[in-house]
Protein backbone atom coordinates (compact mmCIF):
# COMPACT_ATOMS: atom_id res chain seq x y z
CA UNK A 1 0.00 0.00 0.00
CA UNK A 2 2.63 2.47 1.05
CA UNK A 3 4.13 1.62 -2.19
CA UNK A 4 1.19 2.09 -4.27
CA UNK A 5 0.76 5.80 -2.34
CA UNK A 6 4.56 6.50 -3.00
CA UNK A 7 3.89 5.88 -6.90
CA UNK A 8 0.79 7.75 -7.06
CA UNK A 9 2.38 10.63 -5.47
CA UNK A 10 5.36 10.65 -7.88
CA UNK A 11 2.87 11.13 -10.13
CA UNK A 12 1.28 14.29 -8.79
CA UNK A 13 4.53 15.77 -7.92
CA UNK A 14 5.89 14.90 -11.45
CA UNK A 15 3.95 14.92 -14.48
CA UNK A 16 0.99 16.48 -13.11
CA UNK A 17 2.77 18.80 -11.69
CA UNK A 18 0.91 22.41 -11.84
CA UNK A 19 -2.86 20.46 -12.36
CA UNK A 20 -3.26 21.37 -8.53
CA UNK A 21 -5.17 17.84 -8.25
CA UNK A 22 -4.29 17.66 -4.30
CA UNK A 23 -3.14 20.09 -1.96
CA UNK A 24 -1.74 17.13 0.20
CA UNK A 25 1.80 16.67 -0.94
CA UNK A 26 3.52 15.34 1.66
CA UNK A 27 4.31 11.40 1.45
CA UNK A 28 2.88 10.39 5.05
CA UNK A 29 -0.42 13.26 4.56
CA UNK A 30 -0.77 11.84 1.55
CA UNK A 31 -0.90 8.49 2.49
CA UNK A 32 -3.19 8.99 5.93
CA UNK A 33 -5.80 11.53 4.19
CA UNK A 34 -6.13 9.96 1.10
CA UNK A 35 -5.01 6.59 0.13
CA UNK A 36 -6.18 5.17 4.00
CA UNK A 37 -9.00 7.62 3.85
CA UNK A 38 -10.18 5.62 0.57
CA UNK A 39 -10.01 2.70 1.82
CA UNK A 40 -10.34 1.82 5.64
CA UNK A 41 -14.18 2.46 5.43
CA UNK A 42 -14.29 -0.12 2.61
CA UNK A 43 -11.88 -2.64 4.75
CA UNK A 44 -13.56 -1.75 7.49
CA UNK A 45 -17.31 -1.59 7.19
CA UNK A 46 -19.52 -4.73 8.06
CA UNK A 47 -21.53 -3.45 4.84
CA UNK A 48 -19.56 -1.99 1.99
CA UNK A 49 -17.36 -4.83 1.11
CA UNK A 50 -20.12 -7.76 1.09
CA UNK A 51 -22.14 -5.30 -1.28
CA UNK A 52 -19.63 -5.07 -3.81
CA UNK A 53 -18.37 -8.44 -3.77
CA UNK A 54 -22.72 -9.32 -4.72
CA UNK A 55 -22.57 -7.03 -7.39
CA UNK A 56 -19.03 -6.29 -8.63
CA UNK A 57 -19.38 -2.85 -10.11
CA UNK A 58 -18.72 0.57 -8.27
CA UNK A 59 -19.27 3.75 -9.97
CA UNK A 60 -17.10 6.54 -7.76
CA UNK A 61 -18.95 9.88 -8.65
CA UNK A 62 -16.72 13.44 -8.21
CA UNK A 63 -13.61 12.02 -7.95
CA UNK A 64 -11.52 14.79 -8.42
CA UNK A 65 -7.75 13.91 -8.22
CA UNK A 66 -8.91 9.93 -7.77
CA UNK A 67 -10.51 9.21 -4.39
CA UNK A 68 -11.48 6.92 -3.38
CA UNK A 69 -12.16 5.42 -7.08
CA UNK A 70 -8.36 4.80 -7.57
CA UNK A 71 -7.26 3.40 -4.28
CA UNK A 72 -10.71 0.93 -4.30
CA UNK A 73 -9.80 0.14 -7.52
CA UNK A 74 -6.15 -1.40 -6.77
CA UNK A 75 -7.37 -2.59 -4.08
CA UNK A 76 -9.78 -4.73 -5.77
CA UNK A 77 -8.82 -5.73 -9.50
CA UNK A 78 -11.32 -8.36 -10.04
CA UNK A 79 -14.02 -5.51 -9.99
CA UNK A 80 -15.02 -3.18 -12.48
CA UNK A 81 -14.92 0.73 -11.23
CA UNK A 82 -15.97 3.84 -13.48
CA UNK A 83 -15.80 7.57 -12.27
CA UNK A 84 -17.85 10.15 -12.97
CA UNK A 85 -16.16 13.61 -12.60
CA UNK A 86 -17.80 17.15 -13.84
CA UNK A 87 -14.34 18.59 -14.85
CA UNK A 88 -12.67 17.30 -17.89
CA UNK A 89 -9.17 18.39 -16.87
CA UNK A 90 -9.44 16.14 -13.55
CA UNK A 91 -10.49 13.58 -16.06
CA UNK A 92 -8.30 13.17 -18.25
CA UNK A 93 -5.42 13.27 -15.40
CA UNK A 94 -7.22 10.76 -13.23
CA UNK A 95 -7.24 8.21 -16.92
CA UNK A 96 -3.31 8.87 -16.75
CA UNK A 97 -2.69 8.19 -13.54
CA UNK A 98 -4.62 4.88 -14.16
CA UNK A 99 -2.44 4.32 -17.34
CA UNK A 100 0.80 4.54 -15.48
CA UNK A 101 -0.19 2.59 -12.63
CA UNK A 102 -1.34 -0.23 -15.03
CA UNK A 103 -4.96 -0.37 -13.54
CA UNK A 104 -7.17 -1.89 -16.41
CA UNK A 105 -10.54 -2.27 -14.37
CA UNK A 106 -11.45 1.46 -14.06
CA UNK A 107 -12.48 4.07 -16.49
CA UNK A 108 -12.61 7.90 -15.18
CA UNK A 109 -14.44 10.01 -17.41
CA UNK A 110 -15.95 13.15 -17.99
CA UNK A 111 -19.46 13.33 -17.08
CA UNK A 112 -21.97 14.87 -14.69
CA UNK A 113 -23.89 12.95 -12.17
CA UNK A 114 -27.40 14.35 -12.92
CA UNK A 115 -26.70 13.12 -17.08
CA UNK A 116 -26.47 9.44 -16.22
CA UNK A 117 -29.33 7.46 -15.94
CA UNK A 118 -27.84 3.99 -13.74
CA UNK A 119 -29.12 1.25 -15.43
CA UNK A 120 -26.90 -1.46 -13.77
CA UNK A 121 -27.06 -2.71 -10.20
CA UNK A 122 -23.93 -1.01 -8.82
CA UNK A 123 -22.33 0.85 -5.41
CA UNK A 124 -22.13 4.86 -5.72
CA UNK A 125 -19.47 6.56 -3.83
CA UNK A 126 -19.29 9.95 -2.80
CA UNK A 127 -16.49 11.63 -0.97
CA UNK A 128 -16.93 15.31 -0.37
CA UNK A 129 -18.83 16.34 -3.33
CA UNK A 130 -21.44 17.54 -1.38
CA UNK A 131 -24.82 17.30 0.59
CA UNK A 132 -26.52 13.61 0.96
CA UNK A 133 -29.97 15.24 0.24
CA UNK A 134 -28.77 17.09 -2.74
CA UNK A 135 -26.97 14.03 -4.88
CA UNK A 136 -29.31 11.44 -4.08
CA UNK A 137 -32.56 13.62 -5.67
CA UNK A 138 -29.94 13.59 -8.75
CA UNK A 139 -29.30 10.47 -8.61
CA UNK A 140 -31.74 8.70 -11.18
CA UNK A 141 -32.50 5.00 -10.68
CA UNK A 142 -35.36 2.65 -13.04
CA UNK A 143 -37.59 0.42 -11.47
CA UNK A 144 -36.33 -3.25 -10.61
CA UNK A 145 -32.58 -1.72 -10.22
CA UNK A 146 -30.97 -1.69 -6.66
CA UNK A 147 -28.52 1.00 -6.27
CA UNK A 148 -26.37 1.14 -3.06
CA UNK A 149 -24.95 4.68 -2.17
CA UNK A 150 -22.19 4.95 0.44
CA UNK A 151 -21.09 8.83 1.59
CA UNK A 152 -17.62 9.30 2.78
CA UNK A 153 -18.68 11.76 5.71
CA UNK A 154 -17.03 13.70 8.82
CA UNK A 155 -18.41 13.98 11.92
CA UNK A 156 -20.59 16.95 11.81
CA UNK A 157 -22.74 15.38 10.11
CA UNK A 158 -25.66 16.00 11.88
CA UNK A 159 -24.90 19.36 12.50
CA UNK A 160 -24.41 20.09 8.70
CA UNK A 161 -27.27 18.24 6.86
CA UNK A 162 -30.51 17.63 6.85
CA UNK A 163 -31.19 14.35 6.25
CA UNK A 164 -34.72 14.48 6.97
CA UNK A 165 -37.50 13.65 4.50
CA UNK A 166 -35.34 11.67 1.36
CA UNK A 167 -37.40 10.04 -0.76
CA UNK A 168 -37.09 7.02 -2.71
CA UNK A 169 -34.05 5.90 -0.51
CA UNK A 170 -33.70 4.17 2.81
CA UNK A 171 -30.84 4.58 4.68
CA UNK A 172 -29.45 1.14 5.21
CA UNK A 173 -26.07 1.72 7.35
CA UNK A 174 -24.77 4.50 9.59
CA UNK A 175 -20.81 3.49 10.81
CA UNK A 176 -17.92 5.43 12.56
CA UNK A 177 -14.11 4.88 11.53
CA UNK A 178 -10.55 6.47 12.80
CA UNK A 179 -8.52 7.07 9.91
CA UNK A 180 -4.93 8.39 11.33
CA UNK A 181 -3.97 11.78 10.90
CA UNK A 182 -7.18 13.06 10.45
CA UNK A 183 -11.00 13.82 11.49
CA UNK A 184 -12.89 10.81 12.25
CA UNK A 185 -14.74 9.32 8.95
CA UNK A 186 -18.93 8.74 9.07
CA UNK A 187 -19.52 6.37 5.98
CA UNK A 188 -23.39 6.16 5.44
CA UNK A 189 -25.29 3.90 3.52
CA UNK A 190 -28.75 4.26 1.35
CA UNK A 191 -30.62 2.27 -1.07
CA UNK A 192 -33.32 3.01 -3.64
CA UNK A 193 -36.64 2.05 -2.99
CA UNK A 194 -37.59 -1.08 -6.04
CA UNK A 195 -40.04 1.42 -7.82
CA UNK A 196 -36.65 3.05 -9.17
CA UNK A 197 -36.39 6.97 -8.05
CA UNK A 198 -38.10 10.00 -9.56
CA UNK A 199 -36.51 11.02 -12.81
CA UNK A 200 -38.36 14.25 -13.94
CA UNK A 201 -39.97 14.42 -17.31
CA UNK A 202 -38.43 16.18 -19.20
CA UNK A 203 -35.25 14.61 -18.34
CA UNK A 204 -35.64 10.80 -19.42
CA UNK A 205 -34.76 11.25 -22.81
CA UNK A 206 -32.14 12.76 -22.53
CA UNK A 207 -30.16 11.10 -19.48
CA UNK A 208 -26.87 8.49 -21.01
CA UNK A 209 -26.95 4.82 -19.82
CA UNK A 210 -24.21 4.18 -16.89
CA UNK A 211 -24.22 0.79 -18.90
CA UNK A 212 -22.44 3.14 -21.79
CA UNK A 213 -19.57 3.72 -19.99
CA UNK A 214 -18.75 -0.62 -19.02
C1 LIG B 1 -14.05 18.47 -3.26
S1 LIG B 1 -13.83 17.50 -4.68
C2 LIG B 1 -13.63 15.90 -3.94
C3 LIG B 1 -12.75 15.01 -4.76
C4 LIG B 1 -12.53 13.60 -4.21
N1 LIG B 1 -13.77 12.84 -4.11
C5 LIG B 1 -11.81 13.62 -2.88
O1 LIG B 1 -12.41 13.27 -1.87
O2 LIG B 1 -10.62 14.00 -2.86
C6 LIG B 1 -15.47 17.38 -5.42
C7 LIG B 1 -15.45 16.96 -6.86
O3 LIG B 1 -16.77 16.62 -7.27
C8 LIG B 1 -16.98 17.04 -8.60
N2 LIG B 1 -18.43 17.17 -8.80
C9 LIG B 1 -19.27 17.99 -8.11
N3 LIG B 1 -20.54 17.81 -8.52
C10 LIG B 1 -20.50 16.85 -9.49
C11 LIG B 1 -21.52 16.23 -10.32
N4 LIG B 1 -22.80 16.58 -10.21
N5 LIG B 1 -21.14 15.28 -11.21
C12 LIG B 1 -19.82 14.93 -11.31
N6 LIG B 1 -18.84 15.48 -10.56
C13 LIG B 1 -19.16 16.43 -9.67
C14 LIG B 1 -16.20 18.36 -8.68
O4 LIG B 1 -15.84 18.69 -10.02
C15 LIG B 1 -14.98 18.07 -7.81
O5 LIG B 1 -13.89 17.60 -8.55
Amino acid sequence: MRDFSNAYLEILKGELAGLNLTRILDGEEFYNKQIVDSLLPYEQSKFFKAKLDKVGLLVDVGFGGGFPLVPLAWKEPKYSFVGFEGKRKKADAVALICERLNLDNVRPMHQRLEDVLMDRDCIVTFKAVGKIKDLLAKLFVPRGTKVTVFFYKGPGLDQLEDLSRISDWKQISDEFFDVPGTEKRRLMGFENVPRGTYIPEGLKKNLVNASDFL
